[in-house]
């Protein structure tokens, strides 16, 4: 509908529609924002550490007004809240978790998809952005040294990529008749392997799937927090003799907890023994893959039959993106594919054609592919070479920093994990002892706990079989030697304030 002067008349936009001026202008003072503070941002705190309600009371009040308001007001207002108040994974000092900075190009990317709002779960909705899921699966399979012509699916996170993976191996390896049937009448109990250092996805799994926790058997750890392979074949014998039905084995390349990688080779070998799905889970550890010196088990992922990956991790790309590879891509339709429903008038999924409604549990999808394509071609491998073997570098030099320091003790220092502990020097000889040790764990947990809430530098936490750890992970193509060098007088200085106020209360040791 025209007006009398030409132009659109008010009545034919609808609400959210933006003419092509103010969104040209709104989106340009909003990369102008993005760009300042991106460049701003290293020199402050990682966080502002405010109370919740603090955050809370920030937020309008009530319900959803009527009336809509005006977008570019809103998004400024929103920049605002974001740069303000939020913590930011991407400053040099962030190392806690396994939580990795952001690519810039991969917000674009972002930024493009969702303007273009592709459906990737059918080819037909989405031609461009489904090819380049393709191609950004296998470029991601090839930087894992996994075969590049394996199924794979991008997915919201390493939790989802293993899901796929366990809900692949299970269909593969548990009953013939499972997708008829589940899991229902008088069967043999399933068993699956994991270590004690498996991440919690494990737990969900087993939850979530049907088969119970008790159905995940836990496998002895060395002393480097590696799973056993010898105990793994004990466990499996005697569930075969108790008349049980093995069927997975989850390795870890790369652990949560410290970041060290099980014998993939040696667990490989025992899976085709027993005809037993192999997962491993490399959402932390499997882009190390692609450095040169990378730990041996590294070089062994392709022996996986399916393999979980994180690009939102050692890729950097911006939250969301996991990616589940299978090795064999029948597989992976074997386990998600659905008789097409009548209401589908898209071709059948071919060499050709990938239609990924059938390759994981979405239907309708975003667009993850673009900003991992993107950042994939911007990095390139030497990028990413140079990148993931920084951070192994700063790893060990804040290992070597830690083992200078005497208030300090050491304890892991794998891929890109560092762990280590205040000791006050009065305790250093009797750190062991087990009211020591009770007083130690809880002195470092309030040591977490301060770092955190004053935003200098965050890392997070491990546990040694019962030491509460410092841990810094480090994700970061932001962090620098000068952020490393910080943090041992940084937390002794935290270290000796705490000391000092808790040894005088009750119980502590003095
Ligand atoms: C080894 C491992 N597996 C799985 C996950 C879960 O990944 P996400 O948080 O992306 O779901 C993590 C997260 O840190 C991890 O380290």
């Amino acid at each position: 509908m025209e007006n009398e002067k030409g132009g659109q008349s008010e009545f034919s936009r609808a609400p959210l529609d933006m003419p092509a001026e103010e969104l040209r202008a709104i989106g340009h003072r909003l990369v102008d924002r993005i760009a300042d503070f991106l460049q701003t941002m290293p020199t402050g705190k990682v966080t502002s550490g405010e109370a919740p309600a603090a955050i809370r009371a920030l937020l309008p009040k009530g319900n959803l007004p009527d009336a809509g308001e005006e977008a570019g007001k809103l998004l400024d207002e929103a920049t605002d809240l974001m740069f303000q108040h939020s913590l930011f994974n991407g400053h040099p000092s962030f190392l806690g978790y396994i939580t990795s900075s952001a690519a810039p190009i991969g917000a674009l990317g972002d930024f493009l998809a969702a303007a273009v709002n592709s459906n990737v779960g059918s080819y037909d909705l989405s031609p461009m952005a489904t090819e380049m899921e393709r191609q950004a699966v296998s470029w991601i399979a090839d930087l894992a040294g996994y075969p590049t012509d394996s199924g794979g699916v991008l997915v919201s996170g390493g939790n989802m990529a293993n899901f796929l993976c366990f809900l692949t191996g299970l269909r593969a390896k548990s009953f013939s008749d499972i997708r008829e049937c589940g899991l229902q009448g008088d069967r043999p109990r399933l068993r699956v392997y994991a270590s004690r250092e498996t991440h919690l996805w494990i737990q969900k799994a087993a939850i979530l799937f049907g088969l119970g926790t008790e159905a995940i058997q836990s496998i002895a750890t060395d002393d480097h927090m590696r799973m056993d392979p010898s105990d793994l074949r004990t466990q499996i014998e005697a569930d075969l003799k108790a008349g049980n039905k093995p069927i997975m084995v989850i390795a870890t390349a790369g652990s949560v907890n410290t970041g060290a990688v099980d014998p993939i080779a040696d667990l490989s070998a025992i899976c085709r023994e027993h005809n037993l799905w192999f997962h491993v889970d490399g959402a932390y550890g499997g882009f190390a893959a692609c450095l040169p010196g990378a730990p041996e088990g590294l070089h062994a992922l392709s022996l996986a039959d399916s393999l979980a990956v994180d690009p939102h991790k050692w890729l950097y790309i911006p939250l969301e993106a996991g990616c589940a590879l299978v090795k064999d891509r029948k597989m992976l339709l074997a386990t998600f594919g659905v008789r097409r429903p009548p209401y589908f008038h898209f071709e059948a999924n071919s060499e050709e054609v990938v239609n990924y409604y059938e390759y994981s549990m979405q239907t309708s999808r975003g667009n993850r592919a673009l900003k991992v394509w993107l950042t994939l071609r911007s990095a390139g491998r030497n990028g990413y070479v140079q990148m993931i073997g920084e951070n192994l570098r700063l790893a060990r030099f804040l290992f070597e920093e830690v083992s200078r320091h005497p208030e300090l003790e050491p304890f892991t220092c794998d891929l890109s994990l560092t762990t280590f502990r205040y000791v006050p020097e009065r305790l250093r000889e009797k750190a062991a002892d087990p009211e020591a040790q009770e007083y130690l764990n809880h002195l470092n947990s309030e040591i977490l706990t301060q770092l955190q809430k004053r935003g200098e530098v965050f890392l997070s936490n491990a546990a040694i079989r019962g030491v509460f750890l410092l841990r810094s992970c480090i994700v970061n193509f932001r962090t620098t030697r000068e952020a490393i060098r910080a943090i041992p007088p940084l937390v002794c200085r935290i270290g000796r304030e705490l000391d000092a106020k808790m040894r005088g209360m009750p119980g502590m040791v003095r």
